[in-house]
């Protein structure tokens, strides 16, 4: 394939990850085409992607154009399963953001569709590329903490509300859970330090702050407590529905716990109304352990001497990162160019499909677990 062109299903949001495959000049990739419902995302693609690229509000015209060889898709997730069997029916390679899908049987029915097509098909996990996780990785797979035994994380979402209860995040019909919409990049994330995934999950969870009596039609714009409302929006942002509404029917913190094939543990914590953002992640092994804060990208490496620890505390050991840039903690370059490298290189990608499904599956047996309650089996992979 001499250049990449990329068709777009969802024009905004996330969709800024297709400006790294938008380099006309280069000749190597070139984003031609988008799909979006609404015009003002519409608008925003042909301010970067050039007046003439093709736009239209309907995802099956992106897949039809012969001048299209990918479809990247970045619309809300429930989405996600008809317009990948679409595109891979089609014969084009997909960048398909996570979650996968909102169910695990539609995940399966895209890896069916994904092994008949014959194409390429990767996942957004954009943590797998990120440099603070790479060298995470790395630590564990050289044995810097001994054999790794416990995987626990701890997310603290400051920002829920700005990004998830004020639009269509707020509702299970279009994401399942935030088990799958926000923690699928986790669950992936103990997959991969552990090598292995989850076969048993369980959970707790609820609703304690968001979605209250609000009419359903409520905006910020239009709500006489705007001013005095810890949660309303600035009038800039596209974010407006109020998170106080009726029809909010998701969780806003959970708690899951989950054993993997080999054996590691695993916990996971989520809550989307404490003061900051931070994504805490601490790998206990046999010799050691890992701390990682996310979004300030430090990693501690604390080796264990055992009970010497009582004679002198061990020392963490700030591990360099080296040098890194772009969003996402430095990831968003690095995982737009594993596309094209799986694309013009047959390069496997590090966000396999299976392990889409994986996490996904994991989300889905951890939030009827959340809802119903008892411990569930995570089905495991049968195509
Ligand atoms: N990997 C990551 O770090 C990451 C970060 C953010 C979002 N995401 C994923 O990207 C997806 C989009 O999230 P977002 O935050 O950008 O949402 P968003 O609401 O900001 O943007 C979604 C876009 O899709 C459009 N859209 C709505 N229905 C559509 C349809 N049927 N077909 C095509 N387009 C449609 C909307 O008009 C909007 O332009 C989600 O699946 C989310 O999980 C991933």
């Amino acid at each position: 394939m001499d250049k990449v062109r990329i068709g777009l299903i969802g024009a905004s949001g996330r969709a800024i990850l297709a400006q790294h495959w938008h380099t006309p000049l280069s000749r190597e990739t070139e984003v031609v085409a988008a799909s979006d419902p609404s015009p003002a995302s519409l608008d925003h693609f042909r301010s970067w992607a050039g007046k003439d690229a093709f736009t239209t509000d309907d995802y099956r015209d992106v897949i039809a154009r012969d001048d299209v060889d990918a479809i990247a898709i970045f619309s809300p997730d429930n989405f996600h399963e008809e317009q990948t069997l679409a595109a891979l029916e089609a014969g084009k390679h997909v960048f398909l953001e996570k979650p996968m899908a909102i169910t695990t049987e539609g995940c399966d029915r895209i890896l069916r569709a994904w092994r008949d097509a014959g194409t390429h098909l990767m996942i957004g996990f954009n943590m797998r590329h990120m440099p603070v996780c790479l060298k995470a990785k790395q630590l564990v797979d050289d044995g810097a903490i001994g054999e790794l035994k416990n995987v626990w994380i701890r997310h603290f979402i400051g920002a829920g509300s700005d990004f998830y209860f004020h639009d269509w995040h707020a509702l299970s019909a279009n994401i399942n859970s935030l088990l799958l919409q926000k923690a699928s990049h986790d669950f992936d994330m103990i997959h991969w330090f552990a090598d292995a995934y989850a076969v048993r999950v369980s959970a707790f969870g609820g609703r304690d702050y968001f979605g209250d009596d609000k009419d359903n039609k409520l905006t910020c714009v239009t709500c006489d407590e705007r001013d005095t409302c810890p949660e309303a929006q600035s009038r800039e942002n596209p974010r407006q529905a109020c998170v106080f509404r009726r029809e909010v029917n998701i969780e806003d913190n959970a708690m899951v716990i989950m054993e993997l094939a080999n054996g590691v543990r695993a916990s996971y914590l989520q809550c989307h109304f404490t003061p900051e953002y931070l994504r805490n992640y601490t790998l206990i092994g046999t010799k050691g352990r890992i701390e990682m804060n996310v979004e300030r990208n430090e990693l501690l490496l604390i080796r264990r001497y055992g009970s010497r620890c009582w004679e002198k505390e061990p020392e963490p050991e700030r591990i360099d990162l080296g040098e890194y840039a772009g969003s996402h903690g430095g990831a968003d370059p690095i995982i737009a160019k594993s596309f094209l490298k799986m694309l013009t290189q047959g390069v496997e990608p590090v966000s396999h499909p299976v392990a889409g499904r994986m996490s996904v599956a994991v989300g889905c047996e951890a939030t009827t677990s959340m809802r119903q309650g008892g411990i569930r089996i995570v089905p495991p992979l049968d195509l």
